[in-house]
């Protein structure tokens, strides 16, 4: 949800952002701009629609000779210290008018901005009754004018001009700010520097060598440098070709933590996959073996990432609540089986945009688990503040290192997933399930539930998913050409009991993101109280059979629930473990999945409902990685 750049150094800029922003696109978005300093002239061009619409206004007006009507003309080209963003809608719709940057008043400011000023109709009536008119119907351009005049004001009152001067504008104008944002800012008459603020937004700096960058995240300037430096809250940075300085808003001196990225330009590319999804989904088996990489000690004990909690407060532990968004939910939602299966700790799961409204009951010995891909949930991250408020213990689950979520918990196990690209989760689901297993074994093992034997038994089983899945990829093309003769179902439902019941939730919601199909996911014993009115002739059905040599009343009654809704017409699309003949007569498709143990089952379970959802899009035309109406990181309530 809206991607932002800044670029200042000796090389052109446009190219660079633009880079940026395509490396980006993955967040979601509906429209395009860019803004670069050239020769004390601001250069701004923006376009509603994908970058491919704001590239060709660019490449036009690169055709047209310095001095024309075009600002610049050619010149936005040449300059050395820009802004680019990417906007995904909230105040006023997805025009070329509400595009970023913004100007200002003065023509010479010019601003982008990720989040939701919530002031903003008192700053923008304030600004009216002096006289400013507002060419857009955005918060953002607020921003803009406030910024425009707080440089007026320094320089009239004899401020000496320059890059601080700049960061001196932003703190003022941040101080004015309610909400949540990220601001990037360029002046014309201060060539060279980029200032950004940061609060509840992300922001990451890349420091190169004559060079330094701004950004939503590392993929934007991954491949130039991967030395970053990662922003507190409430902090205005300052960029230039040769310098990073950060202050809170305050305009005290203060510190970003340098790290480095472990990862490459490459991870983040297509490497020959149609899409970002289709990678992601062959990646799984890698990403499942990065995530549990080095968490058993030598002493048998599960390690994870970050820990500010002590054994004691573990120990203390007697009631769990899980909070996450989307794909994430769904993992929370196997996690509680197994935690509660392990831990003997009862064990909630809440979206998280509805934790905090409902005054949940929560004190010190209160843990919250945080999943989030992305760490920067804006529904995840104010659930989890609201928790520690109430003085809970926060946990979180993350893929994104130094992102807001981690970075406020008091213990963290990174997945170590790489980067997702495509809006729709596939990787970081299994690495979120595998990294829940591995807090549900730890806990169970502080509190002297599980003796490290046992825990290394499980961790065993969970070493041998990889190469499981791996076997189970390699056999995926009968879903996709299952896929191929759905692709014009009026709905698809999917049926499923125990951990199986997430898993169809989590199919649904994939082929509603992806395909716009109509999609749910049930738990199979509900079926008879309602949703078996849904089933027609011919509705496809996806039942998601646990092993038979598992819970043997699972499987058996899920069995039943075959039969029942074939009777009524439906098709059957039977996952079941490989060898469980038990289905065979009641299956028109059968997807044989690998033999694992029933609470790990949705790691092998779920691929086939990933495959099928991405061949079914794609078999429709839409775009896969990037579905209408979606963004991968959503920094807004
Ligand atoms: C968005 C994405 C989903 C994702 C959810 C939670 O809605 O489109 O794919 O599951 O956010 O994201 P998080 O980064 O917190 O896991």
């Amino acid at each position: 949800m809206c991607g932002i750049v800044g670029y200042a150094g000796a090389r052109p800029a446009l190219g660079i952002v633009l880079d940026g922003l395509r490396r980006l696109e993955y967040r979601g978005y509906d429209s395009a701009g860019v803004a670069v300093v050239h020769d004390g002239e601001l250069l701004t061009e923006k376009k509603a629609g994908k970058l491919a619409n704001l590239e060709k206004a660019l490449s036009e007006r690169s055709t047209v000779e310095p001095g024309s009507d075009l600002d610049g003309g050619a010149g936005i080209a040449l300059g050395t210290t820009a802004i680019g963003h990417t906007r995904w809608a909230t105040h006023g719709g997805p025009t070329d008018r509400n595009a970023h940057p913004h100007r200002a008043h003065d023509g010479r400011v010019a601003v982008i901005h990720n989040g939701i000023i919530e002031n903003f109709a008192k700053l923008r009536a304030e600004l009216e009754r002096q006289g400013v008119e507002f060419v857009s119907d955005t918060d953002t351009e607020c921003a803009a004018h406030l910024l425009a005049g707080e440089l007026a004001r320094l320089r009239a009152a004899g401020e000496p001009d320059g890059p601080h001067l700049l960061a001196a504008a932003m703190r003022q104008v941040c101080q004015r700010l309610e909400g949540a944002f990220t601001l990037l800012a360029v002046d014309a008459g201060i060539p060279g520097a980029v200032v950004g603020a940061r609060r509840n937004s992300p922001l990451v700096v890349g420091r190169g060598v004559g060079e330094n960058y701004l950004a939503s995240d590392v993929s934007a300037f991954i491949e130039h440098t991967r030395d970053a430096v990662e922003l507190g809250q409430d902090q205005v940075v300052l960029i230039t070709a040769d310098d990073i300085e950060i202050t809170d808003f305050a305009g005290r001196p203060a510190s970003g933590k340098d790290f480095h990225i472990g990862w490459d330009a490459s991870a983040a590319e297509k490497g020959g996959y149609d899409y970002f999804m289709l990678k992601e989904i062959a990646e799984q088996p890698q990403a499942v073996a990065d995530t549990l990489l080095g968490r058993l000690t030598e002493s048998g004990e599960i390690a994870l990432d970050e820990v500010r909690l002590t054994d004691q407060d573990l120990r203390d532990v007697d009631k769990i609540f899980i909070v996450a968004c989307g794909t994430a939910y769904h993992s929370g939602m196997v996690a509680k089986y197994a935690i509660e299966h392990w831990t003997r700790i009862p064990c909630e799961v809440e979206l998280a945009s509805e934790f905090r409204y409902r005054d949940p009951v929560l004190d010190r010995s209160t843990l919250v688990v945080a999943i989030s891909q992305s760490g920067e949930t804006m529904d995840t991250l104010m659930a989890l503040r609201h928790a520690k408020e109430q003085k809970a213990r926060v946990l979180a689950i993350c893929n994104t290192n130094g992102a807001t979520i981690p970075r406020e918990s008091d213990a963290v196990l990174y997945t170590h997933g790489g980067p997702e690209i495509a809006v729709a989760s596939t990787k970081a689901f299994l690495t979120q399930l595998v990294a829940c297993y591995l807090i549900g074994l730890h806990l169970a093992q502080v509190r002297g539930i599980k003796y490290a034997d046992e825990v290394a038994a499980v961790v065993a089983q969970l070493q041998e998913m990889p190469e499981k899945l791996r076997r189970l990829l390699a056999g995926i093309e009968p879903v996709r050409e299952l896929a191929r003769e759905l692709r014009n179902a009026p709905q698809v439902l999917f049926i499923g009991r125990h951990v199986g019941f997430p898993v169809a939730l989590e199919g649904a919601l994939k082929l509603k993101e992806l395909a716009y199909m109509h999609a749910e996911g049930f738990a199979a014993g509900e079926l008879k109280h309602g949703p078996i009115a849904l089933i027609d002739q011919g509705t496809p059905v996806v039942c998601i059979v646990p092993s038979p040599a598992g819970r043997g009343v699972l499987h058996d009654k899920i069995v039943s629930n075959i039969q029942e809704i074939r009777a009524r017409g439906a098709r059957t699309i039977v996952i079941a473990e490989e060898g469980d003949r038990t289905v065979v007569p009641y299956a028109d498709h059968l997807i044989p999945v690998p033999r694992t143990p029933t609470l790990l089952a949705p790691l092998v379970t779920t691929v086939p409902l990933q495959v099928l959802a991405c061949e079914i899009a794609a078999a429709r035309g839409h775009d896969v990685d990037q579905p209408r109406n979606l963004a991968k990181s959503v920094t807004v309530e």
